[in-house]
């Protein structure tokens, strides 16, 4: 059984898995039933200044499946934005918790002016959360701000709280950005004691009968398993660099995912949408999840593994773009449905008796073919002489 146990921001965490900020967070009693179910920390669902926002309309959530109706890289589309609490109950609920869970409950504030961002800070810590998210990303309010303007209000509002409290304070970054390996860099420069990366992007669904934008009307949060890999991309790209350490947030389904995370350097790894959909019982099946595949690699710690795909990742120059395989056709289990005939743009698949085959020429090895097949029906097989090329522009 590996040793899950991962440092963050000075607190020791039984494992690295943080529940999000969320309704799954919002109050002492669901913080507990998270901490139940073996979560390594849990972030307390936002106190908003902006005081709408603590109703959320009814209904709020929608699942918007991938076009095969697979659950994979589903969307959980969803208009819920704010803990419904006042600041000062807000920091009751935190005390509360304190009074009833051993896990760290990191305290989520989203404010307007700097006074409530100070006496926001201020007042969760007297009430004895471990650390402050800053959430200067809610996917519901964002407005389009240029990247000078964004990084302004967000560091001026990390160093208000640093001013405020002394606890480790960790600004959650919106994906809406270009550069998010600048932005990660410059709150490092203004005090941040680590970043969340990310809060969820801003989308719109459409009702095609009546016209109208889906649930209350506008835009809402966009997220899901379908964004694990956007938030890999940057973890991976941003943390071999970053002076401090990155909570990824984003596309956990089950414990691979959490082992890639980390793969790509999260020090520490929030989950959201999995716990929504799930039930908090999701929690321990992440957590065997992550462990049984490092019993599988051999590794005894999260250290043991942490960033290692980052100097794997293969700049443009160096990709392989050698064709060395083709796709073959296992004539025994094809069932003639055509779909690759069908899909393949060069095509290569020909119609034989109760079967397809794919020679050699004219497939490209572009693979596709395999991804599809509903009955697993064609492998990719080594050519034996590969295709190179020379560069010289015609
Ligand atoms: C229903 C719902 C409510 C959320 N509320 C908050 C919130 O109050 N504050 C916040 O910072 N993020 C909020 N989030 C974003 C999550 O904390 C998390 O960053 C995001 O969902 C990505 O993780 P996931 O893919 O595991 O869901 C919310 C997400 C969902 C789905």
């Amino acid at each position: 059984m590996p040793d899950l146990t991962t440092r963050f921001c000075g607190l020791t965490l039984r494992n690295p898995l943080v529940a999000a900020a969320a309704g799954i967070t919002e109050t002492a009693e669901r913080l507990k039933r998270c901490e139940d179910h073996g979560i390594g920390a849990a972030v307390i669902k936002s106190y908003f200044q902006y005081e709408p926002a603590r109703h959320s309309p009814t209904p709020r959530f929608t699942v918007i499946r991938d076009s095969l109706g697979r659950d994979k890289s589903f969307c959980l589309y969803s208009f819920e934005q704010a803990n419904v609490y006042g600041l000062e109950r807000f920091a009751e609920e935190i005390a509360r918790a304190k009074a009833i869970c051993t896990i760290p409950i990191i305290a989520s504030l989203n404010c307007i002016t700097p006074e409530r961002w100070d006496e926001g800070a201020r007042l969760v810590t007297q009430a004895g959360a471990d650390a402050i998210e800053l959430n200067v990303s809610c996917p519901h309010g964002v407005h389009v701000m240029s990247h000078a303007d964004m990084m302004d209000e967000m560091t001026k509002a990390l160093r208000t709280v640093k001013a405020a409290s002394h606890l480790p304070a960790i600004p959650k970054m919106s994906p809406q950005l270009s550069q998010p390996g600048a932005v990660a860099q410059g709150l490092a420069a203004a005090g941040a004691d680590a970043v969340t990366m990310f809060n969820r992007f801003t989308g719109l669904d459409i009702d095609l009968e009546t016209e109208q934008p889906i649930m209350h009307g506008g835009y809402a949060g966009h997220g899901g398993p379908w964004s694990l890999h956007y938030v890999l991309r940057w973890i991976s790209e941003v943390s071999p660099q970053l002076p401090i350490p990155i909570m990824s947030s984003g596309g956990v389904s089950d414990g691979g995912d959490i082992a890639k995370l980390i793969l790509a350097g999260a020090q520490t790894v929030q989950t959201c949408t999995a716990i929504v959909m799930q039930g908090y019982p999701v929690i321990g099946k992440l957590l065997q999840g992550l462990s049984d595949w490092m019993d599988a690699k051999g590794y005894a710690t999260c250290d043991d593994f942490r960033g290692k795909v980052c100097d794997r990742i293969k700049g443009n120059d160096d990709v392989d773009r050698v064709k060395r395989l083709v796709a073959e056709i296992d004539c025994g289990k094809c069932v003639s449905c055509g779909l690759c005939a069908r899909v393949c743009i060069y095509d290569a698949p020909e119609a034989a008796t109760g079967h397809y085959v794919i020679p050699e020429e004219p497939c490209d090895g572009c693979g596709l073919c395999v991804q599809l097949c509903p009955v697993q029906a064609i492998t990719m097989r080594p050519l034996a002489v590969p295709r190179t090329f020379t560069l010289g522009e015609k």
